[in-house]
């Protein structure tokens, strides 16, 4: 049991990379706090874990825009716990379309969520990190951060937002015995892709095979893919890992010859 009763927050687990990770940290003997606009979503990932597992997660609605939210989130853990020990903010939305079609409601919308929502999360728990003197936090970047991508600089902006962020926030909590790493996945086929595609093209078959194309393996990735890399950067095994930005894409930053 890599995570034994570690008391882990992820938000955005109701569904994708956040549902899966909450399931792999409960797995692994983590105590999980899924936090989701999406209350019944949220519900459905706790409600999973408890049949397999027994009641090792709580739900709550919770949005990552909204600190008095985020704050109640916080105190009501610290009333069942007593302590945090890891904080995935995994929650995130997409914004598509070139940078001159992107109207400001949705620039300050994807900017409120991905990036105003990882800074309101982190300041309502660091601070307990900080009294513990440990901790891991993982924010959810993209490999966009480090690779130009079709009609998504909008996106792209938030996701090099966070990796920014992480490396800075490292340097800050280092001493308070604090991991702060990030997570750059590719194509991770959820919900999210999904409707991204379904969106975006005519023919979202054959766009989903222009993507495989894409990856060096030929396929996307499942959320699992993700939620593993994320168990890593939670438990101990990561303990020299610090300020880092984890691909977890297929080879697609790697680059491709052919
Ligand atoms: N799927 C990919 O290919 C991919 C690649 C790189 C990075 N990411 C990032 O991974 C994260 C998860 O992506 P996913 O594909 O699993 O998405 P998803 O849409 O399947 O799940 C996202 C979850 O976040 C929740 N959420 C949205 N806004 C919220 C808010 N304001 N407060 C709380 N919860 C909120 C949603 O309700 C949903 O349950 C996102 O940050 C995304 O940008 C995804």
């Amino acid at each position: 049991m890599r995570l034994q009763d570690k008391v882990c927050l992820i938000t955005g687990g109701g569904k994708g990379i956040g549902a899966a990770t909450a399931i792999a940290f409960a797995r692994e003997g983590a105590w999980v706090e899924i936090g989701d606009v999406d209350t019944a979503a949220g519900q459905e990932t706790a409600q999973a874990i408890e049949n397999e597992l027994g009641k090792r997660a709580v739900a709550t609605h919770v949005d990552v825009t909204d600190a008095r939210s985020v704050a109640r989130w916080a105190a009501d853990i610290m009333g069942r716990h007593g302590r945090i020990d890891v904080l995935f903010n995994n929650a995130g939305i997409s914004a598509v379309g070139p940078l001159h079609e992107i109207d400001q409601s949705l620039w300050e919308r994807v900017m409120a969520v991905n990036v105003t929502g990882v800074y309101l999360v982190s300041r309502a728990v660091l601070p307990i990190m900080m009294d513990q003197k440990s901790g891991s936090v993982i924010n959810m970047s993209s490999c966009i951060a480090a690779l130009g991508l079709m009609r998504r600089a909008a996106y792209a902006a938030t996701k090099g937002a966070i990796l920014s962020m992480t490396k800075s926030m490292q340097v800050d909590y280092a001493p308070y015995g604090i991991r702060v790493n990030a997570l750059m996945p590719g194509t991770i086929y959820t919900p999210f892709v999904q409707d991204y595609i379904e969106r975006s093209y005519d023919d979202p078959q054959s766009a989903i095979q222009g993507l495989k194309a894409r990856q060096l393996g030929g396929e996307l990735g499942t959320p699992e893919d993700v939620a593993m890399a994320a168990v890593y950067l939670a438990s101990d095994e990561s303990k020299y890992v610090m300020g880092t930005g984890l691909a977890v894409d297929g080879g697609v930053t790697a680059g491709k010859f052919s």
